[in-house]
């Protein structure tokens, strides 16, 4: 592999997820912070996602035989150290110089997967160089123009991305208040595009709204998995319906999310729709969660509520910004202890064990 310039690095003490936000606040330029932190309109469905959390009670078991659990699992054939993917966050650089090359270092140093977007600072070839054969997923927005699309899954395809992430809930920015106060836009160059002769190289991905398709529909998918021929994880799910219906027109995963709470403002924690999505699609393909994860103990409730993978969006972004790709590793190994503490605590001595723990939920959808 060729030198490549990781920028500032420094391991960093993690006390818990939540309190990484404040100092990353404190490196990161105000409008990038806004940018990267805020929900929606009110950020009522973001508060939410990880208050919902606390409606999951787990029932812990006891008298076990459970000692050092074991929290590695294959998810897709991929042998992970721990159920955890960094979720596709565009711009990456406005945390740190290092961009996706610092989250993909990361993420390979933790043994977890990790996901790219199509609007990242370092180019698909860039980042699966550092992933280096380290499981690798990359995120598309389905652009308008069919040429710029297949350009990206052949490049995806190349640099050996395991599946691609079709995501289906960002049809239109959400409206995002501190983005409005600060005038701020994503800026800087968005690195997939330079490759591509759109004549839009170096645009801002604010711009690319009005470029990547609108009128998605299930036929996307079918379109998506005949050309690449990789399997397509649909992302941005949260009712049942749509998941069934996407794995009927060949969706080889479902990925539970609602961005964050970035997008659609007013719609329950991620978490909530967890339950009623998995009972649909009974283990016919497996199921990613994201939303407000903060803790190990979240981690094993989207497990035993069905997840087969948690992604985790800011806290990588604030470990990125903090201390580069050793950042990155400190929030995964972080989250990593928690889990084995909950796995302790809960008599599980694996991720199967985890999968099958009795949780009980106050809400119903
Ligand atoms: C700054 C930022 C940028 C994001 N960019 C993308 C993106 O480019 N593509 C995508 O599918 N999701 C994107 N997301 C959503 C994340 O993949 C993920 O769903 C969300 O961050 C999970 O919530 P969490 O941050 O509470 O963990 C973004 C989220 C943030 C915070």
């Amino acid at each position: 592999m060729a030198q490549v310039d990781f920028g500032n690095v420094t391991n960093i003490d993690v006390l818990n997820l939540k309190s990484l936000e404040k100092r990353a606040e404190a490196v990161i330029g105000r409008g990038e912070f806004g940018y990267i932190s805020e929900g929606s309109d009110d950020g009522y469905t973001k508060w939410r996602n990880t208050n919902a959390f606390k409606d999951v009670h787990m029932l812990p078991r006891v008298l076990q035989n459970v000692e050092n659990p074991d929290q590695s699992t294959t998810f897709m054939g991929e042998k992970l150290a721990s159920p955890l993917m960094t979720a596709p966050i565009a711009g990456n650089s406005l945390a740190h110089t290092s961009g996706e090359i610092g989250l993909a270092k990361g993420a390979k140093e933790a043994g977890i997967m990790m996901s790219q977007s199509t609007f990242a600072s370092k180019t698909i070839a860039e980042t699966a160089a550092v992933s280096d054969g380290a499981p690798y997923m990359f995120q598309l927005y389905m652009p308008k123009d069919w040429g710029y699309c297949t350009y990206l899954l052949d490049e995806a395809k190349n640099a050996g991305a395991r599946a691609i992430i079709l995501t289906a809930d960002s049809t239109l920015g959400g409206y995002r208040e501190l983005d409005v106060m600060n005038h701020y836009h994503l800026k800087g160059k968005i690195a997939n595009l330079a490759g591509y002769n759109t004549g839009e190289s170096g645009a801002g991905a604010g711009s690319l709204f009005k470029e990547s398709m609108q009128k998605l529909n299930l036929g996307t998918i079918e379109k998506l998995a005949d050309y690449s021929g990789l399997p397509i994880i649909v992302k941005g799910i949260q009712d049942a319906r749509d998941a069934d219906l996407a794995i009927q027109h060949g969706a080889s995963g479902i990925y539970v999310s609602n961005h964050g709470g970035r997008q659609l403002d007013g719609e329950p924690g991620s978490i909530e729709c967890l339950p009623a999505i998995a009972k649909v699609v009974d283990h016919r393909v497996p199921i990613i969660f994201d939303g407000g994860v903060q803790r190990g103990t979240h981690v094993l409730k989207a497990l035993a509520l069905g997840a087969d993978l948690i992604g985790v969006g800011r806290p990588f972004s604030y470990g990125l910004a903090l201390g580069g790709w050793e950042g990155v590793k400190a929030v995964a190994d972080h989250l990593k202890m928690e889990i084995y503490i909950a796995m302790q605590l809960t008599g599980c001595q694996t991720i199967e064990d985890v999968k099958k723990m009795h949780v009980s939920t106050d809400f119903q959808i």
